[in-house]
């Protein structure tokens, strides 16, 4: 059975609504805050880092990511747009976060213009590592900062 998270474009806005309140709830989840924090920890980000979240959902993590010291600004691509008018509610009033709706097989960003690159419980849902290898992905990552919930690789 096909993911659901494959096809955000073609949900009726009913069911998008409700997963993106399913979303919030899971970030809330200690476990899942648990596992992030276990992956961020250790980065060495340089100060005022341009972070991008890959398949940002709702924003959790993006806000979760532009809430860290260090991070300079974060922005949060996914090709959902009711996932991501929820995301601009969530985070209004954080000046350092933006979104912006976009495939992660083909990023609507310029190469080289992150310090980081995020993709959140993204890869085994939605996209295949080939589809969405960093490389395809492009963009991205200015250095060997990559993070994933299902795969952390370096260059
Ligand atoms: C399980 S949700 C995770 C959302 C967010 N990272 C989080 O942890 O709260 C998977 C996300 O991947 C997004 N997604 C699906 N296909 C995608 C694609 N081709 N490129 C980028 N994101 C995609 C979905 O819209 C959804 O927001």
């Amino acid at each position: 059975m096909p993911d659901v998270y494959n096809k955000v474009t073609e949900l009726d806005a009913a069911v998008a609504g409700q997963l993106a309140d399913a979303m919030e709830l899971r970030a809330k989840d200690p476990a899942q805050q648990a596992m992030l924090a276990a992956y961020l920890a250790g980065l060495d980000l340089p100060d005022n880092a341009a972070v991008v979240e890959i398949g940002c959902g709702t924003g959790a993590i993006s806000r979760a990511l532009a809430a860290r010291p260090g991070v300079g600004e974060v922005t949060g691509v996914d090709p959902s747009p009711v996932f991501l008018d929820r995301a601009r509610e969530l985070s209004a009033g954080a000046a350092n976060l933006s979104f912006r709706q976009g495939d992660g097989r083909d990023l609507p960003l310029p190469g080289a213009s992150f310090d980081l690159a995020v993709m959140h419980t993204v890869l085994a849902t939605c996209l295949t590592r080939p589809a969405c290898s960093r490389r395809r992905s492009g963009c991205c990552a200015r250095a060997a900062r990559w993070r994933s919930s299902t795969a952390t690789t370096t260059r």
